[in-house]
């Protein structure tokens, strides 16, 4: 990973790209939902100021978890005056996210174990299958055009 010096203040998106691992594209993907920030040049060049790059590894790393991006820019707007995030903020939303992150571990065993069940089935039956109708909350209580008389009447 290429070094730069300490006395260079700012980044061109090609020395971001390639300190940070990120590809450029990705790097203006995340400028343009307000991620990071840049300053243009008289030349209409961006410009990154360094803390970028700890940005640009938090956003990443977040992303690798599996955190959406929509979220990690709500953590980004929460610290005061648009700061970068220090250890102790990525120690903090790291033990939030992991929860979550155990919750989607769940859900995501739960829908591996109904998949068993469909192997070799195909049917997608709603009645029948939990993974073509997993959120079938009336289904419980409810079957079928039941629902649609029980809506006249009310
Ligand atoms: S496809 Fe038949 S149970 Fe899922």
């Amino acid at each position: 990973m290429p070094q730069i010096p300490e006395k260079i203040h700012e980044l061109t998106v090609g020395q971001l790209a390639a300190r940070s691992g990120a590809a450029v594209s990705a790097l203006h993907f995340y400028e343009s939902k307000g991620l990071i920030s840049s300053r243009r040049t008289s030349g209409n060049q961006r410009r990154y100021s360094r803390d970028a790059l700890r940005r640009v590894a938090f956003i990443r790393a977040a992303q690798r978890v599996g955190i959406p991006l929509a979220t990690i820019r709500e953590a980004l707007a929460a610290l005061p005056e648009g700061r970068t995030p220090t250890r102790e903020d990525w120690a903090h939303l790291s033990e939030v996210w992991r929860s979550e992150l155990d919750e989607r571990i769940k859900q995501l065993n739960r829908l591996r174990d109904h998949l068993t069940d469909c192997i070799g089935c195909g049917c997608l039956s709603l009645e029948a299958c939990v993974l073509s109708n997993p959120d079938d909350v009336f289904g419980e209580r409810l079957a079928g055009s039941r629902l649609m008389v029980e809506g006249r009447r009310a």
